[in-house]
């Protein structure tokens, strides 16, 4: 079980000073644009993955002319245990975050500890955008599951780091320090091994659950499909390191590994990019979203807290209905969802039968 009971805020974004108090599981947030809907679901994200949901740095979340931020949130889990998590940024520009008053050394550590799951307005850039957005995407999923894999990406990042490096010397000096380099090739190969196997079983059940949601969000039989591309199908790391290296000493850089894994999504075999409407656009994002929602909660055997930014803007009202219905049973977790219109939001949840707390910023 996991529930956010209240949240506070100083100097956090368009909130100087604030508190909120969450009764419910399910809890609805209106108000006028710019009021501070988005900012109040980002500072719950915010303390699940010690950072912004919207790429931004953290200097950027502190209130405008102000110095320091603050985000605190006091949660229920397991046997009702309270759990209190603090995230400061301070003056100097120092993160800290702190559980129950200790200090977390390793913000890689907290990760997944309580998992959230947010559907925002612009997130369909992750069907059309660049495929740095799917996958990072992707490894946000597996890092809540798999502590193991996000050790091992923040190693290969460095590595991969390092290589370059290298190869930028070598073109400067005319000399490649190949000892070095086959070092650190073995070691990438080690993390990239793992990244890559670990992708590829996540990949197998989380294709089928997003199919089956895109089925009943859509209610289509569109034919849909997701393809897992990496180079590692065809060969290995080494292999591939060994063969780019060429290619990698002109261009100083390392131009192939899992750092270009992608994910190819057709529809009745063509590029969905360019043929799906906008409508099915919308249908495969929260058929991505709740397929992460539904692994996250059979891995931790428990529910993550579901952010739902301005949905309705994006659902009609059957679909918005059938939603609630899925994310807001009674066993499952706390969902906050956002809208401009009062009156749409409460008439929603009430027709769906939905206990619920409203919150008018
Ligand atoms: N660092 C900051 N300091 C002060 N205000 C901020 C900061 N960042 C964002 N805002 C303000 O927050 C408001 C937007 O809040 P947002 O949560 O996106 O509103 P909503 O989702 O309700 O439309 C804007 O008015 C913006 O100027
Ligand atoms: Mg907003």
């Amino acid at each position: 079980m996991l529930q956010l009971n209240n949240i506070s805020f100083i100097q956090f974004k368009n909130y100087l000073q604030q508190q909120f108090i969450f009764e419910q599981k399910v809890i609805g947030i209106c108000g006028n644009n710019g009021t501070g809907k988005t900012n109040l679901l980002d500072a719950i994200y915010y303390l699940s993955f010690t950072k912004s949901y919207f790429s931004t740095t953290d200097a950027q979340n502190v209130y405008h002319g102000k110095m320091g931020m603050r985000i605190e949130g006091n949660y229920s889990t397991n046997n009702n245990e309270a759990t209190q998590l603090v995230c400061i940024f301070r003056e100097n520009n120092k993160k800290e975050f702190l559980q129950n008053n200790e200090i977390i050394k390793k913000f890689s550590e907290h990760i997944g500890r309580y998992p959230c799951v947010m559907i925002a307005p612009d997130d369909t850039e992750l069907l059309i955008g660049s495929s740095e957005l799917r996958r990072k995407y992707i490894d946000t999923i597996i890092s809540q599951l798999n502590k193991q894999y996000l050790l091992y990406l923040i190693d290969y990042t460095k590595l991969l780091q390092q290589r370059n490096s290298l190869l930028k010397q070598a073109a400067e000096t005319n000399n490649l320090n190949e000892d070095l380099l086959s070092i650190i090739d073995k070691q990438l190969s080690d993390k990239a091994t793992f990244i890559y196997q670990t992708r590829k079983n996540f990949f197998n059940s989380y294709l089928t659950l997003t199919l089956e949601y895109y089925k009943k969000i859509a209610e289509s039989t569109d034919d849909i499909f997701l393809n897992y591309l990496s180079p590692l199908h065809h060969q290995s790391m080494q292999e591939l390191l060994k063969n780019s290296l060429q290619k990698d000493i002109v261009l100083q850089r390392t131009s192939s590994g899992i750092h270009k894994d992608d994910i190819d999504v057709t529809m009745n075999q063509s590029s969905f990019k360019t043929t799906a409407s906008q409508g099915q656009r919308k249908s495969l994002l929260f058929a991505l979203k709740l397929a992460e929602w539904q692994t996250l909660k059979t891995n931790k055997g428990f529910a993550p807290i579901l952010l739902l930014d301005d949905v309705f803007e994006k659902l009609d009202s059957k679909r918005m209905y059938n939603l609630l219905q899925w994310v807001c049973k009674e066993d499952d977790g706390q969902v906050f969802i956002t809208d401009t219109h009062k009156d749409r939001l409460q008439q929603t949840l009430e027709k769906a039968d939905i206990t619920f707390q409203l919150i008018e910023l």
